[in-house]
Parts: C-alpha cells; sequence; structure tokens
C-alpha cells in the first residue's frame, strides 16, 4: 500500500466526459447527415472498443502489432541509445504492452511515462498495471484527443514521443500532415519520435487482417454503434449492419465501413435527428492507410523531422522510423 501510494500515477482528464460528448453530438450530427455517411474511429474506443482492439491484437490475421513487436525488440536498444530521453510520451497508447519494451531498455535514463490516450478505461487499465510493475516511474496519464491537443507534454526533460500501432494511418492525410506538424511544434530541436507505420503489402494480406474468420474486427467496427446507442440514445440495430473492409489501392489505404443489410431508419434521439438508410448503404468509419518506405520519409521530412533510422521486417509489412526534430 505504502508502495503503490507513493507512486500513484497521476491521471490528467483534460478530454472531460462533458468535452467528449459535445465532440462525439458534433461529430455525429455531421458525419450521419453527410453523404456518404462517415464516423471518425476514435469513436471505437469505449471501454468495450478497447478491449475489443486488444483481441484484434492477438489475431493470426492481424499481423501489425507481433510485427511491431518483433521491430522493438530488435531496435529499442538502439534506441534508447541514441536517444537518452528521459521522458517517453506516447500518443493513443490503448494497454501500453508493447511500450514496456521501451521503458526496459530506457531505464538507466527514464524518469517518467506519460501516457496519453481518448479512453479512459483504456489508460486507467494500463497505468494500474504499470504502476506495479515499474514502482520507480512517474507515470503522468492523460486522457485527451492526439489531433487536438499536445498542450498537455511535460516541459522539463529530454523527451521521446512514441506514436506506434499504425495509428497514424488511422488519420485522413491533411489531418496526418497537420498531426505530425503540431509533434514537430511541440517538440525542441534534438527531441526525437518514434513513428509505427504498416507498409503497402499483398492485398489479401491486408484485407485479411481487417476481416479475420472469428468476426472479432466485425465486432469492433459494429461497435461504434453500440456507442451511439448508449452516449446519445440513438436506436441502430447493430446486427442489421454487414461488417466490410476493403483495399482502397488508388488511396492506399483499407477502409472499413458497415452496410445497412436493409433499408432503415435511425433515431439519435439526444441530437433529435432521424437518419434513413438505404438498403446496402454503407457507413464509412475507418481507414488505415499503408505507405510505401519513401512516403514515410517524405511525411516525417515535411513536418519538420530527419529520420535518423529506420526498421522492417523481412517481409515489409511494417516500420518503424526513429526521427529528430530539426
Ligand atoms: N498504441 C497501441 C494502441 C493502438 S489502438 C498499440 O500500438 O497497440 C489506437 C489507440 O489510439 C486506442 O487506444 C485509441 O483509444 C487511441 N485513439 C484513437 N484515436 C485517438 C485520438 N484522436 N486521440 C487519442 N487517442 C486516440
Ligand atoms: C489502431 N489502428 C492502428 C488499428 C489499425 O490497424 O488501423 C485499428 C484497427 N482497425 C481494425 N483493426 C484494427
Amino acid at each position: 500500500m505504502n508502495r503503490l501510494s507513493a507512486q500513484s500515477p497521476v491521471l490528467d482528464v483534460h478530454l472531460t466526459p462533458d468535452h467528449a460528448e459535445r465532440a462525439l453530438r458534433e461529430d455525429a450530427r455531421a458525419g450521419l447527415t453527410a453523404s456518404p455517411k462517415e464516423l471518425p474511429p476514435k469513436y471505437f474506443y469505449d471501454a468495450r472498443g478497447s478491449e475489443l482492439f486488444e483481441r484484434i491484437t492477438a489475431l493470426p490475421e492481424y499481423y501489425p502489432t507481433r510485427t511491431e513487436r518483433a521491430l522493438l525488440e530488435e531496435s529499442v536498444a538502439a534506441i534508447a541509445e541514441a536517444s537518452g530521453a528521459d521522458t517517453i510520451v506516447e500518443l493513443g497508447s490503448g494497454s501500453s504492452a508493447k511500450t514496456r519494451l521501451l521503458l526496459d531498455a530506457f531505464r538507466p535514463t527514464l524518469r517518467r511515462y506519460v501516457p496519453q490516450d481518448v479512453s479512459e478505461a483504456a489508460l486507467r487499465g494500463a497505468l494500474d498495471a504499470l504502476a506495479a510493475e515499474y514502482p520507480d516511474l512517474e507515470l503522468h496519464g492523460v486522457v485527451g484527443d492526439f489531433t487536438k491537443d499536445l498542450g498537455f507534454l511535460p516541459e522539463r526533460g529530454t523527451r521521446l514521443i512514441a506514436f506506434l500501432g499504425g495509428t497514424i494511418g488511422n488519420l485522413r492525410p491533411a489531418e496526418r500532415a497537420a498531426f505530425l506538424a503540431h509533434v514537430r511544434s511541440v517538440l525542441r530541436p534534438g527531441e526525437q519520435l518514434l513513428l509505427g507505420t504498416g507498409l503497402v503489402i499483398d492485398e489479401p494480406t491486408l484485407v485479411a487482417a481487417y476481416d479475420d474468420a472469428e468476426g472479432v474486427t466485425a465486432e469492433f467496427n459494429r461497435n461504434v454503434l453500440h456507442v451511439l446507442n448508449r452516449a446519445l440514445g440513438a436506436d441502430f440495430d447493430p446486427d442489421a449492419f454487414a461488417h466490410v473492409a476493403l483495399w482502397d489501392a488508388e488511396n492506399s489505404w483499407i477502409e472499413m465501413r458497415l452496410r445497412a443489410e436493409r433499408a432503415m431508419r435511425v433515431r439519435v434521439a439526444e441530437l433529435d435527428l432521424e437518419v434513413d438508410f438505404a438498403e446496402g448503404e454503407e457507413l464509412r468509419t475507418e481507414i488505415s492507410a499503408k505507405f510505401e518506405p519513401e512516403t514515410v520519409r517524405a511525411m516525417l521530412t515535411d513536418a519538420g523531422f530527419d529520420l535518423v533510422r529506420w526498421w522492417a521486417d523481412e517481409d515489409r509489412r511494417f516500420a518503424l522510423s526513429l526521427a529528430t526534430a530539426v
């Protein structure tokens, strides 16, 4: 108890439930009245959505997590040596499962770990486990939206920002550029970014990773409808929507959609909104962009980073980039 209370993690809620609900209302109204209909992927991640994502990471078809883990195992010692950071900030940290490799490698210099996520449930779970495993580490969780506010970043120390999992691929190209520029703007020259990116590979492997045989990804996709039902009093019948995962070669991204299997009218009570779906109409729920190595370098350079080192697996499915703010 003493040990735990001495090391109790701090949790800052930058995104209060009120703000989160206001953002959801605005995004849901805009997205459900747009043509085609769409919803931002950050709304997958309530407690159930975060749990479903964790199940996805263990699926045989979902290669990104284990590939990135293997790359981290291979690279962390070099990253720690090149970096010397005493503060690791992680955006979209989720369960922080792979991050433990970084925390272990940085242990001699590391003073604090700052995980940030939109999912309070995921963050609380991660912080509780980390507090027990790393009693000497200062833990400072932040509930927030990484596309909106990076003002929470600690000012002191030398910082490494980790953005893993390929989550950057869930941002649209303009959002991605703005996000990287924002990350660069909060770093001092010499501080670093560790970025995980999915690479373009063959279509069947990509599609299978987003349409697994067990149907976990389908349930994750439908979870956004459960979120709208609970948070906005909507009456979506999630079972009336089929999971769709397709490869858009032109845009170089996987797109997930929910296809209405029958014509229906959905009422969103809190928005005083009725939304009609035609049979077969698709609601767009997520993109997951995959990159060419030169595209990763270009987007880092455009944002004001120098690519220092790059690791990819032998099948070139996933890459880790270590970049320095110039
Ligand atoms: N980094 C972890 C988790 C990836 S899942 C990994 O590599 O396994 C994506 C994570 O980003 C989820 O935990 C989700 O809650 C979070 N997330 C998604 N959109 C976000 C946003 N706009 N701001 C902050 N966190 C976000
Ligand atoms: C979090 N993000 C990187 C995952 C991805 O692969 O785009 C989310 C996900 N969507 C379906 N499966 C996993």
